[in-house]
């Protein structure tokens, strides 16, 4: 495979630390790396397969070398400034922020789902939310064999999946210690309420989950509605997910269709206590689906748990996922 010259921006986060993993676990074809991230953290060094890298303020003037691809992960103003300036430098952004995510010229991709559309990019692509990655994985092959006609979302979602600060109002919430990134303590509470609210009584990340599976799947009209709760988890999203079909379906067959799913681990033996649990998924790179059961209020419906580590499946894995597919385009 052709070596590239990869950059990452917002290497010190959550986010942008799991790059660096994730990238040394794929054996990621490198020539040159670059890391960016605020002036804060200029000049301090990271490891990277065995190698030191000094850290570099990201500037207007950052791309003006030959970077074929860039990793963004440092919130949503910074990918809407600096994704633009590096593309028309040249460089390939798969952004992990939402700040590009609904734009028409910007493909929004899930490897397992609409790889093709990487094709259409001019210089942007963006990373799902976290809780729709997951979502659409396990809904891919739902949709592919049965035509989902309407999706209720709920979904159980970790601290980390707010960065840092959710991660330590979690750890001092249990010390007894106030919060700062929640509004309210979420130690030992679940919080209805991730990202900013809507006019219409919605939270942006349930809007993001309803709008980015209608871009994902090509579906504008699909019927969806979510409910997004934070909950007092470290890390791993779980979510409960209703799906009302065209067809009818046999639930051997379904989980059999889920079996051979690409991305997916079926862990569904209830009667042994066998179904998905986030503390089991924190490092992985798979969705895990279970608790596979027809929903009986309707004619053809489905129920399932679905979990994921937020911040692999849900954000670093994705994005080098679609880094791997540019890699292929490129060769
Ligand atoms: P830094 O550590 O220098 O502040 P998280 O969401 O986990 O808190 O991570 C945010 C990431 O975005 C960090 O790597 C952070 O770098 C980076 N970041 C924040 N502000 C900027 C900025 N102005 N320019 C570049 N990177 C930034």
């Amino acid at each position: 495979m052709k070596k590239v010259n990869l950059a990452i921006v917002g290497a010190t986060g959550m986010v942008g630390r799991t790059f660096l993993e994730v990238l040394e676990k794929r054996d990621f074809p490198i020539e040159n790396f670059y890391v960016f991230a605020s002036a804060r953290s200029a000049g301090k060094t990271i490891t990277f397969r065995g190698k030191e890298y000094v850290i570099e303020e990201l500037t207007e003037q950052s791309f003006d070398r030959p970077i074929d691809i860039a990793l963004f992960s440092a919130g949503g103003s910074i990918s809407q400034k600096f994704a633009p300036i590096a593309a028309s430098k040249g460089c390939v952004v798969v952004d992990n922020s939402s700040a590009w995510r609904m734009d028409p010229n910007v493909p929004l991709v899930v490897p397992e789902v609409n790889p093709e559309d990487i094709k259409k990019h001019k210089g942007i692509i963006a990373n799902p939310n976290c809780s729709t990655i997951q979502a659409v994985v396990a809904l891919k092959p739902i949709h592919e064999y049965y035509t989902i006609k309407r999706i209720i979302y709920t979904t159980y979602q970790a601290v980390s999946g707010a960065g840092m600060g959710g991660w330590a109002d979690l750890e001092e919430g249990l010390k007894g210690n106030p919060p700062k990134k929640f509004p309210h303590p979420i130690a030992n509470n679940c919080l209805p309420h991730i990202d900013s609210f809507l006019d219409n009584g919605y939270t942006k990340e349930e809007m993001k989950m309803v709008e980015e599976t209608r871009k994902i799947f090509h579906a504008p009209d699909l019927k969806i509605t979510a409910t997004t709760v934070r909950v007092p988890v470290f890390n791993g999203h779980s979510e409960a997910i209703n799906v009302e079909v065209e067809k009818p379906f046999e639930l051997e067959e379904l989980k059999g269709i889920f079996k051979k799913a690409p991305g997916i681990i079926v862990q569904d033996d209830p009667q042994n206590d066998i179904y998905p649990l986030a503390t089991e998924t924190t490092g992985k790179d798979e969705v895990f689906v279970g608790r596979i059961r027809r929903d009986e209020s309707v004619e053809n419906g489905i129920n399932l748990w679905v979990v994921a580590d937020n911040i692999r499946k849900g954000a670093a894995t994705n994005t080098i996922q679609i880094a791997e597919l540019l890699v292929q385009e490129m060769a």
